[in-house]
């Protein structure tokens, strides 16, 4: 038993925030943050929309991609930084708002390589025989961890989520993973506050070390490609979309350089949507699907690196 994509989904906010309006906010240029992230603008959540609002748009169009009812889900895995509250599990709020009940719900906790974390469990899940039908949904509302006074941070997120219905399959979909954390790097991208006796102790906001997290992430991704594609036998040709994490363009452009692919076959999402954690690669996915840029039997390798430090990679053919 193999595991393959059944359908996929996404949804943005509707509200647009643009570098110039961040110029007015703080001391920075749509010049600056274009040349160094490629990023022009990102969504925002509305004040009362959560991770799990946004999950449930993302998952419902997955769901009907893939021609099932939410009835016929046996598994939700929910990867996201910024959970509607400490617990239950935004899987268990999402499952709820799906209106199911009785199949298995947990979220994963990998910050930005959440989602490769979560199709590759889905993988093992169908792989082993327990469960038919998983939804995986990555969903984000950085906007909520963001001190918006703090320039060096506030102008690289945006919120979003992307969703992706995986199902068991006679051929193989899911071709290679490959997951890797290394808690050594932990305080480089944090928000290391905690909940403590009725209060926030420590600080409730990203906080992170640029230039540490890009050269770690260009490295990796590198790597974690030729892990990926060595496990499944194939080569950096054989590749049709390359869908890294959308964090930063110059880290994308600089793993597309090293790995010899051409730029072409990258999808770029981060100048309309900036780095939208967990969500960022099944945003992408989505949308490219939806255009019809991405279509089936192509072979695709999605790449995730994030705070931990954590990463990895999925090899799948669509
Ligand atoms: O999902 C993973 C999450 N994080 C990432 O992927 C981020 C990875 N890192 C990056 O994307 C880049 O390191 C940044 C975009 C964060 C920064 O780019 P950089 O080329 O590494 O710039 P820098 O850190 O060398 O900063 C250069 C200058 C500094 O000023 P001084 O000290 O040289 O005078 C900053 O204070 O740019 C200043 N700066 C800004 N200026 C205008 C920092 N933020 C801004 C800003 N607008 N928003």
């Amino acid at each position: 038993m193999y595991s393959r994509i059944a359908g996929t989904g996404s949804y943005l906010p509707e509200k647009i925030l643009t570098n110039h309006d961040l110029e007015k906010m703080v001391d920075t240029s749509d010049e600056w943050i274009v040349g160094r992230s490629g990023i022009r603008e990102r969504h925002i959540a509305a004040d009362d929309e959560l991770a799990s609002d946004l999950a449930y748009q993302a998952a419902t169009s997955a769901i009907a991609n893939a021609g099932l009812g939410a009835g016929d889900i046996d598994l939700i895995i929910v990867a996201t930084t910024t959970p509607d509250m400490v617990f239950p599990s935004t899987a268990s709020i999402l499952q709820a708002k799906l209106g199911i009940a009785g199949c298995p719900a947990f979220d994963v906790q990998a910050v930005c390589s959440g989602f490769v974390y979560a199709m590759s469990m889905a993988n093992l899940f169908i792989c082993a025989g327990q469960a038919k039908n998983v939804l995986i949904v990555g969903a984000e509302v950085y906007s909520r961890i963001l001190d918006w006074t703090d320039r060096s941070t506030c102008v690289l997120f945006g919120d979003g989520a992307g969703s992706v219905v995986m199902t068991g399959s006679e051929e193989p979909g899911i071709l290679a993973t490959k997951l890797h954390s290394d808690g050594r790097y932990c305080d480089k991208l944090s928000v290391p506050g905690w909940v403590s006796g009725g209060k926030v102790t420590g600080s409730p906001f990203v906080q992170m070390d640029g230039g540490s997290v890009f050269k770690f992430a260009v490295g990796v991704f590198e790597e974690v490609a030729h892990e990926v594609l060595e496990m499944a036998n194939m080569t950096v040709d054989d590749i049709d979309w390359f869908i890294p994490h959308q964090a930063n363009i110059r880290i994308m452009d600089a793993t597309v350089r090293k790995l010899k692919l051409p730029r072409e076959r990258m999808i770029k999402t981060v100048e309309r949507h900036a780095n939208t954690s967990a969500a960022s690669i099944p945003l992408a996915l989505d949308e490219s699907v939806s255009a019809g840029k991405i279509r089936r039997g192509d072979t695709l390798l999605l790449e995730g690196v994030g705070g931990g430090f954590t990463w990895g990679g999925v090899l799948l053919r669509y």
